[in-house]
């Protein structure tokens, strides 16, 4: 058994949440599942992140105060997590005094090791983004991400020495090929942390302007910028300066997963400060891409989320999650429509794996009145379904984070076993009496079909779990289609 200690980023609470976060923390729990499936002790941390001026502004304008507004908005975030099946092991978030406290201490370590030094700060900011830009990344006045409006700032502030790591982390990169995915994206760091002299990190705010932050314990009149203190979170909830043992188990974590948009933070600043703090990196950092709806990225601030709580309601929690996963190669942007998933659901939900499912139990019900035979003449060879090789190679696809090559797996054995019904013509054998062929091919298809519901666990708890059942019951009884087709799609 090995440990696993996988991460999502954890979301700023200022707007409730939509597609792209369900996005990564249904992605995380596929491979938590598939991992605990396979017998690892898994660690999967979720969270929120709960600080800085853009929360403050938010909880101002919805006339609370911070800490009520962040509890609110936090238990939104619950709930769409309870009701997508997130199997996280923890949630953090950043207001707790297990992570505020690790925060200080990290700030004193490194204060301690002269990592940190005051000096002056003057550039662009965006407060939308919390990010702060140089005038060679500005676009002239605007935010190159969001493209709203740049504050220009000067003021005193702490520094991470980022400079003096550059050569290491340059180092690092090169000798671990997967540390940084998918490849298109390791490149891009490696090209920029080789071509670039990287400025050190400014991790303070003046309190006079931002109060809703962590204080620097060295200095009164600053707190911690919101970046930095975010990434600690994912030392801080596993005890890091706290509880030295379950820190040694779990780090370093074995997987970030982040989108595309966060990866300088994570593969720069992160590695970085963890260096600093005498810590490993993690194993691996994988950007996924966007969901976008036409040329636009979906955002709250572009207007055009969707809200996933509505989507799955309406489509079905296992679809919902079957189609993110499997409609867009993880790693590329993909597009969003209801077109998109009512097709991923009538093809290859209702029609493939849902058809499957019932027809044979069906055919159970009416040739054996439900009771399977014993029968020891099958055929193997006629249908691949050897449950332990779809599974392990589930895991091997897993192992890449390749979901949609993980799921193409699947849907092969789904394909087959439907292929066989049609070649096999049971309705032939039947009228011919050939009940022991009948019984051999009835348990081939059963073996298929418990495999494909032990290799969609992860990705489709409930329809797997109803596929259990119905399959493991003394009667195979026919039960209702799992998934209804969806009659009007222009
Ligand atoms: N709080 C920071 C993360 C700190 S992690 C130490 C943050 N929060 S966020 O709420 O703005 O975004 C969280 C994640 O959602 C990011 O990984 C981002 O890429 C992802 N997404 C936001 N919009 C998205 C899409 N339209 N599509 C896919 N994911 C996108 O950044």
């Amino acid at each position: 058994m090995s440990k696993f200690y996988i991460t999502t980023p954890i979301y700023y609470v200022n707007s409730t949440p939509h597609i792209g976060h369900s996005y990564t923390n249904i992605a995380a729990d596929a491979l938590a599942r598939l991992h605990r499936q396979s017998g690892d002790d898994v660690y999967f941390l979720t969270g929120t992140d709960e600080h800085g001026q853009k929360i403050a502004k938010a909880a101002s304008e919805a006339g609370l105060s911070e800490k009520d507004f962040t509890d609110k908005m936090v238990a939104i975030f619950l709930k769409l997590w309870d009701v997508l099946c997130i199997s996280y092991d923890d949630f953090i978030r950043t207001t707790e005094e297990r992570h505020t406290s690790t925060v200080k201490n990290v700030l004193s370590i490194l204060y301690d090791r002269k990592d940190l030094y005051l000096g002056k700060y003057e550039g662009w900011y965006c407060a939308p983004c919390e990010t702060f830009w140089t005038d060679g990344q500005a676009q002239g006045e605007s935010c190159p991400d969001c493209k709203r409006p740049l504050e220009r700032i000067k003021e005193d502030n702490y520094f991470l020495r980022l400079s003096k790591y550059q050569p290491w982390l340059i180092d690092h990169i090169k000798s671990h090929p997967g540390f940084i995915r998918p490849l298109s994206r390791y490149n891009e760091v490696l090209s920029f942390i080789t071509n670039n002299k990287l400025n050190d990190l400014c991790i303070s705010r003046p309190r006079s302007r931002i109060s809703w932050g962590i204080d620097i314990p060295f200095s009164p009149g600053h707190v911690t910028y919101v970046w930095f203190d975010a990434l600690i979170n994912y030392i801080s909830a596993i005890g890091f300066t706290h509880d030295e043992t379950k820190f040694r188990k779990y780090w370093p974590a074995d997987l970030h997963l982040i989108g595309k948009d966060i990866l300088r933070q994570h593969a720069i600043y992160w590695p970085i400060i963890l260096k600093a703090l005498d810590l490993e990196p993690p194993k691996m950092i994988f950007a996924h891409g966007w969901w976008m709806v036409g040329a636009d990225k979906m955002s709250k601030s572009l207007g055009n989320v969707t809200d996933p709580l509505k989507l799955a309601q309406e489509h079905g929690i296992d679809a919902y999650r079957y189609f993110l996963l499997r409609d867009v190669p993880f790693g590329l942007d993909g597009n969003f429509s209801d077109e998109a998933i009512i097709k991923r659901k009538n093809d290859d939900l209702a029609n493939d794996l849902g058809n499957l499912v019932h027809r044979t139990a069906t055919m159970i019900e009416k040739y054996f009145s439900g009771k399977l035979p014993d029968c020891k003449a099958l055929e193997p060879g006629k249908l691949k379904s050897d449950s332990d090789q779809l599974f392990g190679e589930v895991k091997a696809a897993m192992d890449a984070v390749d979901f949609t090559l993980s799921l193409d797996k699947v849907w092969s054995v789904v394909n087959q076993a439907n292929k066989f019904i049609e070649d096999t013509k049971p309705w032939v054998l039947l009228r011919e009496n050939k009940t022991q062929e009948l019984a051999s091919f009835s348990l081939l298809l059963v073996r298929a079909i418990k495999a494909i519901s032990e290799a969609l666990c992860s990705f489709m708890p409930l329809t797997s779990k109803s596929i259990r059942e119905q399959y493991s019951a003394p009667l195979i009884k026919k039960g209702f289609p799992l998934f209804p087709r969806i009659e009007n799609v222009h």
